[in-house]
């Protein structure tokens, strides 16, 4: 009797021992279709409008997590959030690298590692984010928030005025001005320096700016089949051309003059001021560190401007939105006066048009590369494994969104009128290389914004449109029409 009970003990233990190991040994590879020799799997992407779309319908057919080759580079795509946050957050140290695609080394002077977004982890991004942070990042309460809210006030007059000079009722291309404020935004808080609109060498860098913002939202097949090269010889070298112009810019127009004026026993002035202190102090980091992380900051602007375009296009397809925004914005300031960055408190329906935008905008987040063996949910991820990170499908998705195909910014609105925005909504990704900018994105774009709707009812023909899952709109892209509001009648209640 005890032998039989001892043997059924030992053949319990061992089936549940097996089933553990079973449960915990690694899954090998996730799941995916066949590639085709040479190609791997570009061809199932190019089916759809975005590959945020073809990953989502992959997603159908192989599970939340699936495998791709894209030409021979192995690549996973994560689907929902609990593998995103795995990815991006728990096990963040693991996925710190990025894709080296050549385009990206063309940008920034050969060597991809000198960009802030497009470098692998390491100790010198580490320090790069830090010295950011109080810029990029700045507290409500602190003198930066009050240095932004200055700029973006003083800057909103010149934009107003040069919007003004405009031809009113017939369309008009506004994205080179909208462009041109953001960029003096930019330079003004962080290099106390900005620039004549007619100034040709500045227009000429904000375009050469937004070339780049367009080029870095764009797949490109010589991404992942380098031997297509020959073919883009013509495309690599435009790069080049941009961006070495861009540098020398920064250079001669700015950082020459701060150096120049530079005080090591005063506080910092601007980022720049900090950024060249801390080259003195830190023997690792060097002069080409300072200029390439302003130069990636500067560059900021450009995604703000085309934010505003793409809000704006919504506005022209949903006249009631723009209507809502500027019975908010005559309610705040009584229309005796612009709004400024202190309102937004007051004003979070106009908050919320910007959330909605960037809901469908879901910039996609810039792949991740597996930097050691990992695993993703049991799944064996083997280094130098690219990453993709399908937060289109987090923005759109019907599980986590009430009516996701509709523009609904109320969806940001509580109960009692406060925006909150749901955890799994993160179109500044999330985890060790979180957008550094978010906060000047929803500072300047918001006062850019305001003022204009404040001043213009906005509509456009039928080109007014921005693709779906990209926050880019071309260089060149739609007019609109901008009609001088009659003086609204503020209600006494
Ligand atoms: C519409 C506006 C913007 C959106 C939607 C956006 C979104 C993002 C996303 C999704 C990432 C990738 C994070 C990751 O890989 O996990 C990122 C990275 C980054 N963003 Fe932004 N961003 C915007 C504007 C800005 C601006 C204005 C700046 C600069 C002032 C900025 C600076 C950066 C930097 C430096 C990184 C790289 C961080 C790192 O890899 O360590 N962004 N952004």
């Amino acid at each position: 009797m005890l032998a039989i009970v001892s043997l059924c003990l030992v053949l319990l233990v061992c089936s549940w021992l097996s089933r553990r190991t079973r449960k915990d040994a690694p899954k090998g590879s996730p799941p995916g279709p066949k590639p085709l020799p040479v190609f791997g799997s570009l061809h199932l992407l190019g089916q759809h409008d975005t590959p945020f779309e073809a990953f989502t319908a992959l997603s159908k057919t192989y599970g939340d997590i699936f495998s791709i080759s894209l030409g021979t580079t192995p690549c996973v795509v994560v689907n929902n959030f609990d593998l995103i946050k795995e990815v991006l957050i728990t096990k963040g140290g693991d996925f710190g690298g990025r894709p080296d695609f050549l385009r990206f080394h063309k940008l920034f002077g050969g060597d991809r590692n000198n960009s802030l977004a497009l470098c692998d982890w390491s100790e010198l991004q580490k320090t790069r984010r830090s010295i950011a942070r109080t810029y990029c990042s700045p507290r409500f309460t602190s003198l930066q928030f009050d240095s932004v809210n200055r700029v973006g006030a003083e800057e909103v007059n010149t934009f107003l005025a040069e919007i003004q000079k405009l031809p009113i009722n017939t369309p008009v291309d506004i994205k080179p001005i909208v462009l041109k404020a953001c960029a003096n935004m930019f330079t003004q808080y962080m290099c106390s320096t900005s620039f004549s609109y007619n100034d040709k060498e500045f227009q000429k860098i904000v375009r050469y700016f937004d070339e780049i913002f367009w080029e870095i939202n764009q797949g490109y097949a010589v991404d992942f089949l380098p031997w297509l090269l020959p073919f883009y010889h013509g495309h690599m070298n435009k790069l080049t051309k941009w961006s070495t112009e861009i540098r020398q810019f920064i250079l001669s127009r700015i950082i020459d003059n701060h150096r120049a004026t530079l005080d090591f026993n005063s506080p910092p002035r601007d980022f720049t001021d900090a950024l060249l202190m801390h080259l003195e102090e830190d023997p690792n980091m060097n002069w080409e560190h300072i200029i390439f992380e302003l130069e990636d900051f500067i560059g900021g602007h450009s995604a703000i401007g085309n934010l505003v375009m793409v809000t704006l296009a919504a506005i022209v397809k949903y006249p009631e939105v723009g209507d809502s925004i500027r019975k908010e914005i005559d309610a705040v300031t009584g229309n005796m006066r612009g709004p400024n960055l202190f309102d937004k408190a007051a004003m979070p329906y106009t908050e919320s048009v910007l959330w909605e935008t960037l809901r469908k905008a879901s910039s996609p987040i810039v792949p991740h590369v597996a930097s050691v063996d990992t695993e993703i949910c049991g799944f064996s991820i083997p280094k130098g494994t690219m990453v993709f990170i399908n937060n289109y499908e987090l923005n759109v998705g019907k599980e986590y969104w009430n009516k996701p195909d509709e523009f609904l910014p109320e969806r940001f609105l509580s109960p009692a009128g406060n925006v909150v925005k749901p955890t799994h909504f993160i179109p500044f990704s999330t985890g060790k290389r979180t957008c550094i900018g978010q906060r000047l994105v929803q500072c300047f774009s918001f006062v850019i914004l305001a003022t204009l709707l404040q001043k213009f009812d906005v509509s456009g023909g039928d080109d007014v449109a921005a693709r779906p899952g990209c926050v880019a709109v071309p260089p060149d892209c739609f007019k609109l029409i901008l009609t001088p509001r009659n003086p609204p009648v503020i209600s006494s209640d």
